[in-house]
């Protein structure tokens, strides 16, 4: 049967994909945000991993504001990365697994999510850039991926609530997957930030410890707010808090903590990354 091994949850800014294509890693001001990947790195050689189930959010580039699906999983045989308009280096592409991706998208139907299915996805620096964080180089990508898109771009946005519940339904399909495969969950975005608008440059660092520390004690604590409330608290982007908390979900009611890293700021962002093994 398939087995989640650990969930890894990390801001996805496009500066980091510039940083990485100048190579700035060792500069003062990247240095602390690269170096808290290390751990993660040796983690993930002993954890070798088959597939990553990616909670992440499109920006514009494979949904417009025309056409915006709350909910969607991708089902393609591979992914090409693209860039909606940051100036960042596109990757190699990745490669998908359309089988699993079906097991999913069955599953969480079966559940009650009205998910939109995709059989061609593009996919961008939210995808692309947590990619890079885990297995920099620029090699072929080891694992294979499935994405997982939430809408966090165009109100109305799906509750903290809804995407903790898909998060669950994400995980009992995986645990009933039949194959022998070591999966990965990844949530990317985040922490607190707001990009536009009257509050630009909004960090609540008191709300993002809180929320980092409640993904292993009590992960089902930020629930108790509403959209609304969380842009308020975190920001019209830190809501993308929401795909952590999806990922997060996903792995059960136990969790350890591996490692974590919290940074301020990585451009406009409180820069977060997490990683997490369930609960023995
Ligand atoms: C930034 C952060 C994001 O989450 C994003 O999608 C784009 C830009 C930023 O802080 O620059
Ligand atoms: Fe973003």
């Amino acid at each position: 049967m398939a087995k989640i091994i650990g969930c890894v949850t990390t801001s996805h800014v496009p500066a980091i994909a510039r940083a990485i294509a100048r190579g700035e890693q060792e500069d003062p001001y990247w240095k602390e945000w690269f170096d808290g990947f290390k751990p993660v790195h040796r983690w993930l050689e002993q954890a070798k991993p088959d597939v990553a189930v990616i909670v992440y959010n499109d920006h514009g580039l494979n949904f417009f504001l025309d056409k915006l699906p709350t909910f969607a999983i991708g089902a393609a045989a591979e992914y090409q990365s693209a860039d909606e308009g940051w100036n960042i280096p596109t990757v190699l592409p990745f490669k998908g697994d359309p089988e699993l991706s079906w097991h999913l998208i069955n599953s969480v139907v079966t559940d009650g999510f009205d998910i939109t299915m995709c059989q061609e996805m593009v996919v961008d620096h939210a995808l692309c850039n947590p990619m890079a964080l885990l297995w920099p180089g620029g090699k072929p990508w080891p694992v294979r991926i499935v994405p997982v898109e939430i809408n966090t771009v165009q109100f109305p946005l799906p509750s903290a609530a809804r995407c903790y519940q898909l998060g669950e339904a994400l995980g009992r399909a995986i645990a009933s997957y039949p194959q022998d495969l070591r999966v990965l969950l990844m949530g990317t975005g985040g922490l607190s930030h707001q990009l536009d608008g009257e509050r630009a440059g909004f960090i609540n660092k008191e709300f993002d410890k809180k929320f980092m520390a409640s993904l292993t004690a009590d992960p089902a604590w930020v629930t108790r707010y509403s959209t609304i409330e969380l842009v308020e608290r975190t920001g019209s982007q830190g809501i993308e808090l929401l795909l952590w908390l999806t990922a997060r979900a996903a792995l059960g009611s136990g969790a350890r903590e591996i490692t974590a890293n919290y940074h301020i700021p990585i451009s406009n962002t409180a820069a977060g990354m997490m990683l997490l093994e369930p609960a023995a």
